[in-house]
């Protein structure tokens, strides 16, 4: 195990019914900024919570933070926020509503243009930040991460701040959730826990089980939450595993890979497409690309979420590969780049792009633009 600071401040505030404490964890006096997306909290009643909860509060609301959110968009909720003098913000939406304010918030704190913070990667002076989940996915609601995308130039960087003060988790809220995005979400959480799982053996037994026990819990409940998206305790599950798989926890001490998710951040800025779909098309390749340095750790990936304990050392690993990319089958999604129209010129696009920034991903940092395309080659 590696040497590690750790620390999660995140207050998880759990359950049916508990928007309603929102208010008892904003401290008095603040002007509140409530962020959200594009309307499905209209329709799902959390809207309505919302508002019944801050009914005494002093608060102006922003709307239209889009699914991998702009700094186009999210600068107008800066210039909205300072002109209001706004010194607490909640953001109800999911990952994307929840990384464009955090941005906001960092933005609210700095004189110059958001987009500066997005390439400076970090900025730690902030307006405290609350949540309220809609979709089990990102972990966004428990870390200090955010992903911002720039429409002008189709660019889309990680960034960090500080974590959320607080985070409302109910699991009643996501019954209004559409296949396709619990499907994402299923796919997003998945690949979190690999990219800090399938690294290096060896490192911590306890991380290993941990990351496993969330990668078989979300195993079995895909195919349940399929069948009844409205049942509390398979979405209550789900909505753990999601915070769980990038919340810090699993990370201790161990080596992190990434290269996965730097890859698919280009698809998605290239093509908006979904978040957790790029990530299923991108998972397997990275498995079949690296599968020498990754081997140790796939074979016990394999051994433990898949059975896959007799055979060859070589079919074991692509077994491995075979099962993964089943199951982001089995949810519904595209595993395959000719599945979601997109081609070589892509390919040779993201490795430009990753050769121009000298880019060097996965835990020994040699995922290069040359590496990541025989990874995309890997995914026709
Ligand atoms: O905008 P509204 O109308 O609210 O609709 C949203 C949106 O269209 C809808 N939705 C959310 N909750 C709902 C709901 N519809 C019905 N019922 C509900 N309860 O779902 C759509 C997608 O929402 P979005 O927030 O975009 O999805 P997600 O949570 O997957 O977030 C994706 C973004 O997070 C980033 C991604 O890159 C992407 O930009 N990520 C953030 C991370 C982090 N902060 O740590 C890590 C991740 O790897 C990821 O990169
Ligand atoms: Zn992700």
């Amino acid at each position: 195990m590696k040497n590690f600071i750790f620390q999660n401040p995140t207050k998880l505030i759990f359950g049916k019914g508990m928007i309603a404490k929102i208010a008892e964890e904003i401290p008095s006096g603040k002007k509140i900024m409530v962020t959200f997306g594009g309307g499905s909290v209209k329709t799902n009643g959390v809207y309505d919570q919302v508002k019944e909860a801050l009914k005494d509060r002093d608060f102006i609301e922003f709307w239209g933070i889009e699914s991998n959110p702009t700094v186009e968009t999210l600068r107008k909720a800066i210039a909205l926020g300072k002109e209001n003098g706004v010194d607490f913000l909640l953001a109800v939406g999911g990952g994307s509503v929840i990384d464009g304010t955090k941005l906001i918030s960092a933005g609210l704190k700095y004189d110059g243009d958001a987009w500066d913070l997005v390439l400076r990667g970090a900025y730690s002076e902030t307006v405290p930040l609350g949540t309220v989940l809609t979709l089990p996915a990102t972990g966004s609601e428990m870390n200090s991460g955010a992903v911002i995308s720039r429409t002008e130039t189709k660019e889309k960087y990680a960034f960090y701040s500080k974590h959320p003060v607080f985070s409302v988790l109910d699991p009643e809220v996501t019954f209004s959730l559409p296949e396709k995005q619990i499907a994402c979400g299923i796919a997003d959480t998945f690949v979190h826990v690999m990219e800090q799982y399938l690294t290096k053996a060896g490192e911590s037994s306890l991380m290993d089980r941990w990351a496993e026990s969330i990668l078989k819990t979300l195993i079995e409940i895909a195919p349940k939450i399929k069948e009844d998206k409205t049942n509390y305790d398979l979405m209550a599950d789900f909505m753990m595993c999601a915070t769980m798989g990038l919340n810090g926890f699993i990370a201790m001490g161990v080596s992190q890979d990434w290269c996965t998710h730097m890859i698919g951040h280009e698809l998605t800025a290239l093509h908006g497409l979904t978040h957790g779909q790029t990530l299923a098309i991108v998972l397997p390749g990275t498995m079949r690309v690296l599968k020498e340095k990754k081997a140790q750790k796939i074979l016990q990936y394999g051994e433990r979420i898949w059975g896959l304990s007799t055979g060859l050392y070589e079919t074991k690993i692509e077994q491995a590969a075979e099962k993964t990319e089943e199951f982001f089958r089995s949810l519904g999604l595209a595993t395959r780049l000719s599945e979601v129209g997109v081609g070589e010129d892509t390919i040779l696009e993201i490795e430009r792009r990753f050769n121009e920034r000298h880019a060097g991903f996965g835990e020994d940092g040699d995922v290069t633009g040359e590496v990541a395309r025989r990874i995309l080659e890997a995914c026709k």
